[in-house]
This record gives structure tokens, C-alpha cells and sequence, in this order.
């Protein structure tokens, strides 16, 4: 028995020592969960302390996602290859959200500190139409947006990873595809994770012959344990590293991927591929001091709403004191914060490649003033009271506000739809990269549902169901209750607008923290708290992770907190007037890593909401 405990520690060191670090998840007592969405853990073992790596670090939801980051940093490839070769095998081991039918941001800060954003997020195809989901009744057709051929957007996944690959790695994008390639021709032991999420959708996987015939084995299913080879897609993933990206947008892939949807009454068309552009964007930015230190903010544009979102909270927060998720007046003051950007998003947001979206107005501290202005010191706030503010004053670019109403609000339908849909299993995904030259990415990408539109081509990959994030019409919900206005409304070429905002922080000018979460609209706020946590509250990464988190959207007035969660605070919110949402969930998966700022280590801070994963060395 002992020598086997010796052998045990001699093999973890050994482990170590060759350069992979685990996170040590020590168990503690389960915390009851009363809902799982697809990929969640009802009982997650929290670890209570980073991972440390003297170099580099990868962190993703998934084990072999991460590993497959440290084999190509290993193989002297910079923080944006092992971000491509990530966001390649996430696309086989973790199907519901990994992707190249879908799209997303990535965030790169390179060690010189050039910051660029990586737009690789879908769009509408050429023949999409404003109206496309509203029937004869004047209603949104319910699963018109969500499921099956109508409902996806042009991919953008390929585009952006050799988009990124070329202009920032170091390898081939071959050599970066190379582990994907092998995950997906030699198989990998299906986690109990997948294994369960693959059933839980089987109601809409099933309606897709070829996603019937992949991920639910012909309707036999898979037992956890079992390999799960994808030749197809291993097929494809070859022929994309062989020709590069155009085999995607204009080779034998795209000609299959646009034949299928002829047959079924999709959209997208060989000229939608051709078309499709990664636009390499300038990140927002914002500068704040908290704990002696001077804090960038570096986030996410339009057609992301996060950056902007989290930018116009931190303004708003500035003066106050937050002293912890303990203290209910500092929960106040967040959510009142949280409450008034979401506001703001319903009705500012969309494509400012199209529609002008005010972003130096929404970010002005004198805007901020105002917002904080109508904040009770003590009470909630009706978010009925709270609509969207006027940053037109403080606007100093061009152009005016396009479609600054919301037509139709109607908040009573939308709280109904909000406790709905937060219960329905959507999936994201989150990694973060640092490399031992001080290389960040920080990515974020997603087919929008878990398994996106259902739909998986005949070359063996799913599709986006993207087009949900449009406004499908001003004043209804979409999937994740969120109303927003004519400024995201659909057009031809246009992006939706995201939630999604990867982000990097940086303390007195140098790297400090990579974050970025999944979970809809939750995604700014699980985002938020991880910063508040990591440079306001000063906690160390994993706890920064670990903390309780809560959520407010504006619309509907209810706040979601974590099972987690104080319950003395929840009942001394009530006691302020708040409506806390009667289910509690978890929210959000931020995949993140701090730098220690004494010995410049990696901080690998995984989620343990969903099994994430770091490794480094
Ligand atoms: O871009 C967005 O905001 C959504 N499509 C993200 C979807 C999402 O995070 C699903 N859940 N984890």
C-alpha cells in the first residue's frame, strides 16, 4: 500500500516535471444544484488554488482541448497557435459548442502589446430577410431561429483561425490542425459529460439524419468510456489543413455544404462563403485604479455588446467602495450597474459595420455619471423605470443612433420566457492562452445553442443556429430573453449582435488576466465579476473563479444567483425590493489566467462549473 502511494507521488512528479501541471480538484462538501444545463456539473469539485505553470498556461473546458494547446506550444508554437490548435480539437472533443460551423472572437495581445480582435463571428446570408422568422400571424415562428437549415449563419470559424494563424503564429496552420486531425481520426474515450449532453439532446440531433448517424451512434447512443472516431470530419479537417481556408469557403467543402442546404431550403450560398470576411477589429479599451494599481481593460467591439457592456459598468462603479459578494450593498450597486448596460445593449447594440452604434458616448465617464445618477443607494431600482440612456451628448463619433426605440416592449411575456430559457441547455465555449514569451489570446466561440442548429453537413461538422441573436422582431425575446431593437435586426451580410466578449487585463501596463465565459447574456456578467474579483476584491485567480456569481439583464426584473450564493444576502436583497428568480443556476464558465505579479507564473484558473481544465508547464 505504501509503495503504491510512493509510486502514485513519484509518478505525479514525474508528471510534473515533464511539464504538465494538473489542477488539483479537492473535493468539498457538494453544493445541491437544482438545474443543469447541458455540460454543467451538478456537484463540481472545486479546486482551491491555481494551477501554477513558470511558463505557459492553456485553459479550456475540455482536458484534451488544453492538452492539445501545450502540445503545439511545446512544438515552439506561440499562444495563437496553441489558440488555433484549441479551437480545431475542441471542434472534435466537445462538439455542443468546439466548432467550424459556427463563429466567434478571439483576443490576441501579443508580448510587444499589440491588441487586435480577431472578428470571425457569422453573418446573415445574402438572401436572409428582416422578417424571415415572423409568420402570416405577425409572430415569431417558434424554432424557425433556433433549429435546422433556416436558422444558420455564415460560418466564420475557419476563416478566423487561419485568419489568426497567419497573421500572428509562428507554425503552419497544418502543423496547428495537426492534433484536431488526430482526435478526430483516431477517436478519444467520450467523457461522461459528453456522453450525457450527446442523450440530452437527442430530441433535436435526431431530426438530422446525418447528426442522428454521428453523435447519437443511430439512435443506439454511446456509453461514456467508449472512442469516438469522426473519419469524416477527420476527412475534412485534412482538407482544410491541406488547401487552407478557401477549401471552407470555395472548395469541395463549401460546394457540399451549400448543395445540402439547396436540398433543404437553407440560405447560405457558394457566394455567401466567397463573401464571408474575418475583420480584424481595434479592441475597447478602459482605464480604471482600484487597489493602488492602474487596471486596462481590454474587451470586446460591436458587434460584440460585452466589451461595452463591462467598460460602461466598471464607469458606472467607480466611485464605490465594493467590499465583497458578502456585502449586500456591494451586490446592489453591481446589479444596478449590470441593470442600466443591459438597458443600454437592448437599445444601442448591433453591427456598427452597418448601424452606428454611440460606443464613445456609451463610454463616456459623463454618460456614466448620469447612468449612476438614477441609482437608489440602497434600493432596487424597477428596471420598468430604467430604459435606455441618452449618450447622444457625450458622442463625439459619426453618424446618429439608428433604431433608438424598442417598438414593443412587453416585460411581462419576457420574465416568463427569461425563467424558460434559463434552463435551456446552451452551450459556449471559453479558453484562455498565455505562452512563455507573454503572448495572450483570449477566445471565445460558439455554434450559439449546444449543437448549434442541429444540422450536422455531409463532411461531418454542425452548424450555427446564429441567426438567433438577431432581433428577430423588436420586443420579442430571443433564446436567452433578450430584447433587443432594429439596430440588430437581420440583413444581408450583417453580423448578430454577441454577448460574447473574450477580454484581457492588464495591471500597471503589463498582462495580469485573460478572461471570457460562455452563457448568453450571462457572459457579461460571470466576465464582470471575474474582473471585480481579480482586480477590484483582489482575489487570487481560482477564487476570482470559484466566487459566487449573480445576474441581471434589465429585462426581465428578476436576478439570478448561484446556488452558491450568501443566502443571507439573497434574503437582505429581497428586503431591497428585488425579485430573485425563484430556480438558482450556475452561471457562466470563465476559463481564465492571472499572472502572479511577484514571480510573473501563469495562474491557471479553470471553471469547475463545467470541468475545466488547465495545463502548463
Ligand atoms: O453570441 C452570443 O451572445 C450567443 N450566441 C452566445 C451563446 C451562448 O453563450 C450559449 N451558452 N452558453
Amino acid at each position: 500500500m505504501r509503495i503504491k502511494l510512493q509510486l502514485t507521488f513519484i509518478v505525479v512528479n514525474l508528471l510534473c516535471c515533464a511539464g504538465i501541471v494538473c489542477a488539483q480538484a479537492k473535493p468539498q462538501p457538494p453544493t445541491p444544484r437544482e438545474d443543469a444545463s447541458a455540460g454543467e456539473i451538478s456537484n463540481p469539485a472545486w479546486p482551491p488554488s491555481a494551477v501554477r505553470g513558470a511558463h505557459a498556461m492553456v485553459v479550456t473546458d475540455e482536458a484534451l482541448g488544453s492538452k492539445a494547446g501545450v502540445e503545439i506550444l511545446k512544438k515552439g508554437g506561440n499562444a495563437v497557435d496553441a489558440a488555433v490548435a484549441v479551437g480545431f480539437a475542441l471542434a472534435v472533443v466537445e462538439p455542443e459548442a468546439g466548432n467550424i460551423g459556427g463563429g466567434g472572437f478571439m483576443l490576441v495581445r501579443m508580448a510587444d502589446g499589440r491588441a487586435k480582435f480577431v472578428d470571425y463571428r457569422e453573418e446573415a446570408p445574402g438572401r436572409a430577410t428582416r422578417n424571415m422568422y415572423v409568420g402570416a400571424n405577425g409572430k415569431v415562428i417558434p424554432g424557425a431561429s433556433t433549429l435546422g437549415y433556416l436558422s444558420v449563419g455564415v460560418p466564420g470559424t475557419v476563416a478566423g483561425m487561419a485568419f489568426a494563424q497567419k497573421h500572428f503564429g509562428k507554425l503552419t496552420l497544418a502543423e496547428d490542425m495537426a492534433p484536431a486531425i488526430r482526435l478526430a481520426k483516431n477517436g478519444f474515450p467520450l467523457g461522461a459529460k459528453l456522453a450525457a449532453s450527446l442523450r440530452d439532446s437527442a430530441d433535436r440531433l435526431g431530426k438530422f439524419p446525418h447528426s442522428k448517424e454521428i453523435y447519437l451512434n443511430n439512435g443506439k447512443f454511446y456509453a461514456a468510456g467508449e472512442i469516438f472516431r469522426q473519419p469524416i470530419l477527420a476527412a475534412t479537417l485534412e482538407r482544410i489543413a491541406k488547401n487552407g481556408p478557401s477549401e471552407f469557403y470555395a472548395g469541395k467543402t463549401a460546394r457540399d455544404l451549400t448543395a445540402q442546404m439547396a436540398r433543404h431550403g437553407g440560405l447560405i450560398t457558394m457566394q455567401d462563403l466567397k463573401n464571408y470576411r474575418v475583420h480584424l477589429r481595434e479592441p475597447v479599451e478602459g482605464t480604471y485604479t482600484a487597489r493602488g494599481s492602474k487596471w486596462t481593460i481590454i474587451s470586446s467591439p460591436p458587434p460584440s455588446s460585452g466589451g461595452i457592456a463591462i467598460l460602461e459598468a466598471l464607469n458606472i462603479l467607480e466611485p464605490y467602495q465594493l467590499r465583497s459578494w458578502n456585502d449586500a450593498q456591494s451586490v446592489h450597486l453591481v446589479v444596478e450597474a449590470m441593470r442600466r448596460v443591459f438597458a443600454d445593449r437592448a437599445t444601442f447594440l448591433g453591427d456598427s459595420d452597418f448601424a452606428h452604434v454611440p460606443v464613445a458616448g456609451l463610454l463616456s465617464q459623463k454618460y456614466a455619471a448620469q447612468r449612476r445618477a438614477t441609482i437608489d443607494p440602497k434600493n432596487a431600482t424597477s428596471s420598468k423605470q430604467i430604459g435606455a440612456g441618452d449618450p447622444a451628448p457625450f458622442d463625439h463619433s459619426q453618424g446618429t443612433p439608428a433604431g433608438s426605440a424598442i417598438e414593443k416592449l412587453s416585460p411581462d411575456a419576457a420574465a416568463a420566457w427569461m425563467e424558460a430559457a434559463a434552463q435551456k441547455s446552451g452551450h459556449t465555449t471559453h479558453y484562455s492562452i498565455v505562452d512563455a514569451a507573454g503572448n495572450a489570446v483570449s477566445n471565445t466561440y460558439t455554434l450559439n445553442d449546444s449543437y448549434g442548429s442541429a444540422v450536422t453537413t455531409t463532411d461531418g461538422f454542425l452548424l450555427n443556429d446564429e441567426m438567433d441573436d438577431f432581433t428577430s422582431q423588436p420586443g420579442t425575446p430571443n433564446m436567452f430573453g433578450l430584447l433587443q431593437s432594429a439596430t440588430n435586426a437581420i440583413a444581408p451580410g450583417h453580423r448578430p449582435l454577441s454577448s460574447m466578449m473574450p477580454t484581457i487585463v492588464l495591471r500597471n501596463g503589463k498582462l495580469s488576466f485573460v478572461t471570457g465565459s460562455p452563457g448568453g447574456p450571462r457572459i457579461i456578467s460571470a466576465t464582470l465579476l471575474s474582473i471585480l474579483n481579480w482586480a477590484w476584491l483582489g482575489m487570487d485567480a481560482q477564487a476570482a473563479i470559484n466566487a459566487p456569481r449573480f445576474h441581471q439583464q434589465w429585462m426581465p426584473d428578476v436576478v439570478l444567483l448561484e446556488p452558491s450564493f450568501p443566502r443571507a444576502v439573497a434574503k437582505d436583497l429581497e428586503q431591497r425590493g428585488y425579485h430573485l428568480a425563484s430556480r438558482q443556476m450556475w452561471i457562466g464558465e470563465v476559463e481564465a489566467i492571472g499572472i502572479d505579479p511577484k514571480t510573473g507564473e501563469r495562474l491557471g484558473a479553470p471553471d469547475p462549473r463545467r470541468q475545466g481544465a488547465a495545463r502548463g508547464y
